[in-house]
């Protein structure tokens, strides 16, 4: 019996106590709809109907039958007339990098309101091999350069307007605006003035300066964004070399060296051995409203301290704004967020993303789960504040589930199915993570190495997300049966045909189908062999079919997925195309390239989603 079969049949045996009258063939635990019953998924979209794509490794985007794409904005591309069109040759400038579209973009949202579209979308990080390519040193020479890589960060807020079927950016509407790393943000939440916060500009601890990192996005019910800070800790440095690092700041990353961005040339903030508490108020969840462009972002540190991948936000059937959200770091956790308040159409939401519990899961084998309460009296800490800043340690006070980094949560509108994207995780079964916690395989992390991830699933107890009991699955196991047999080879719903590694974005549409982006290995070698390039799949929740829709160009990452009011258009993100330099996306051969986001269509102008 392989690996995978005995955990299949152990799967089985509980699964069978999960639910009373289902029926499981060996293998299958997988991707069978232990969520089913009262879900009212439109299993008849015409376009979920569509033939699924071979992979591929062209250098462009190659889409199912009867869709069709069009480029929308790219990287550098000015969101005001008064802005030159993006110069291939200098790259631009911190100048010209202010007022035009950020780099890499990743998470995004698009809201529609009294007949206005604003695009809101993260630009995540830079490839200095390709921001500056034009540099002998392929890194930021001069102090320009280091402050147009800063601005390249950050968050880009764009009005777009349709044409006959064309999307386009309305440049110079007074809804456009850049967010930087040096925007000001107020901090709010618990740890809003405490301690830890506070430094020599801000010695009260309530204002910070710009976002930057920005990954997974979210979407209030009152119409705000929310924009998740993910790997922060890559832009600080130390001037001081032989500085201690102290442990809390070794749990989230923080070293001698940046990852060559060099902000502490320009900027103190990012040098910790002159102003340690900076890396304290960076690692939030910022929320920005996209129609005041004038209004300040905040921190929200009711949310908690972590490498923040997306922000999931569901009203519970009580009233109760639930916010899931996943730290992507191998061996990190998933968390949860409840307010205490209750959302009001009419009433006032301010407080609801800061006053409010943090929870973080833990997962038991026999497919059940629980949420613990992160709190002084759990963990031990001294007040809520410290925990909203020190979240990882409070998670491994509390005996949370090592996790094979959680990238994006989604929450089904048709069920109560919540499903989460493990990427991957080489220490898994290796290696403790930073905190020390055991990585051993466990129930949702099944498979030590695990080079092509896998999607959890869960459905909270009796469908209401503010309870403290889960059950749970997998919804796929991500794998490779040309190569590999067994545990790696993945789930019954993977073949030969719809084959992927790392999924990390996430989303449902409107009828309840899963749309899953890829940011894994390219290689199409080796175990990677016949995935090609990365790509958008659509999984059926209810038969556990997956579909590959779409592939991206050339050493992308598929990431980011927003659709129009009347779900007629899907919003996708390509970032860094042609990371390692083999993409001339969007343009043609020779061409430098560039992160963009796409539109897709139906050729008959139907709804997709
Ligand atoms: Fe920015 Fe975990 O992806
Ligand atoms: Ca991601
Ligand atoms: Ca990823």
């Amino acid at each position: 019996m392989s690996d995978f079969d005995k955990i299949a049949e152990k799967m089985i045996s509980r699964r069978k106590i999960l639910k009373s009258g289902a029926t499981f063939g060996l293998g299958s635990f997988i991707s069978t709809s232990f969520v089913s019953s009262g879900f009212s998924m439109n299993e008849g979209a015409d376009y979920a109907k569509f033939k699924e794509i071979p992979s591929s490794t062209s250098d462009t985007i190659t889409l199912a039958e009867g869709f069709n794409w069009n480029l929308l904005v790219s990287w550098g591309d000015p969101l005001w007339s008064t802005g030159k069109e993006f110069d291939v040759v200098s790259r631009g400038n911190e100048s010209s990098q202010r007022n035009s579209f950020g780099d890499n973009n990743d998470g995004m949202v698009l809201f529609s309101k009294d007949g206005k579209n604003i695009l809101a979308v993260n630009n995540e990080y830079t490839n200095l091999n390709i921001m500056f390519g034009n540099n002998s040193s392929g890194k930021p020479k001069t102090v320009d350069d280091i402050y147009k890589g800063m601005v390249a960060h950050g968050v880009s807020m764009v009005e777009i307007k349709k044409g006959i079927n064309k999307w386009k950016i309305v440049k110079d509407s007074a809804l456009n605006r850049r967010i930087f790393p040096d925007t000001l943000i107020n901090i709010t939440g618990p740890a809003k003035g405490h301690d830890l916060l506070k430094t020599k500009d801000d010695p009260k601890g309530l204002l910070s300066l710009g976002t930057w990192n920005n990954c997974g996005s979210g979407r209030t019910p009152w119409g705000t964004y929310l924009t998740c800070e993910e790997n922060f800790n890559f832009y600080f440095s130390s001037s001081n070399k032989n500085i201690n690092i102290s442990p809390e700041m070794k749990r989230y990353g923080i070293r001698v060296n940046d990852r060559g961005y060099n902000w502490a040339k320009v900027d103190e903030r990012f040098d910790i051995s002159k102003i340690p508490n900076e890396v304290n108020r960076a690692g939030y969840i910022v929320e920005i409203d996209p129609f005041d462009p004038y209004s300040n972002p905040k921190k929200l540190t009711a949310l908690g301290r972590f490498k923040h991948e997306n922000a999931e936000l569901v009203m519970a059937k009580n009233g109760h704004i639930v916010v899931y959200m996943g730290d992507d770091e191998r061996g990190e956790y998933l968390y949860r967020y409840v307010s205490n308040g209750k959302y009001n159409n009419d009433g006032d939401a301010s407080d609801l993303l800061q006053k409010g519990k943090l929870y973080v899961a833990r997962f038991y084998e026999n497919n059940t789960g629980e949420w613990l309460e992160l709190s002084p009296k759990t963990t031990g800490m001294s007040s809520l504040a410290e925990i909203c800043v020190y979240t990882r340690q409070a998670a491994s006070l509390v005996g949370a589930t090592t996790m094979d980094r959680p990238e994006w949560v989604a929450v089904s509108p048709v069920s109560n199915e919540v499903c989460c994207c493990l990427t991957n995780n080489r220490n898994r079964g290796r290696k403790p993570n930073a905190g020390g916690d055991n990585t051993s395989i466990n129930g949702p992390n099944p498979r030590q190495n695990n080079q092509y991830g896998q999607i959890v699933r869960w459905i909270p107890q009796e469908g209401d997300h503010t309870g403290k009991e889960f059950k749970w699955d997998l919804f796929v196991l991500a794998g490779n049966p040309i190569v590999h047999s067994g545990l790696k080879a993945g789930s019954k719903n993977i073949n030969e045909k719809n084959i992927f590694n790392s999924p990390d974005g996430l989303c449902f549409d409107s009828n309840g189908y899963l749309w899953i982006q890829t940011d894994g290995k390219y290689t199409n070698t080796g175990d990677f062999q016949g995935m090609g390039n990365n790509q958008m799949l659509l999984g059926n929740p209810n038969t556990g079919e997956i579909k590959r829709f779409m592939v991206g160009p050339k050493e992308c990452e598929v990431t980011g997925i927003t659709w129009s009011k009347d779900k007629k258009t899907i919003f996708v993100g390509i970032q860094h195309p042609g990371e390692k330099g083999n993409s001339n996306f969007p343009g043609v051969k020779d061409s430098l390239p560039r992160s963009s986001v796409i539109t897709i269509q139906k050729n008959d102008g139907s709804v997709i989603g």
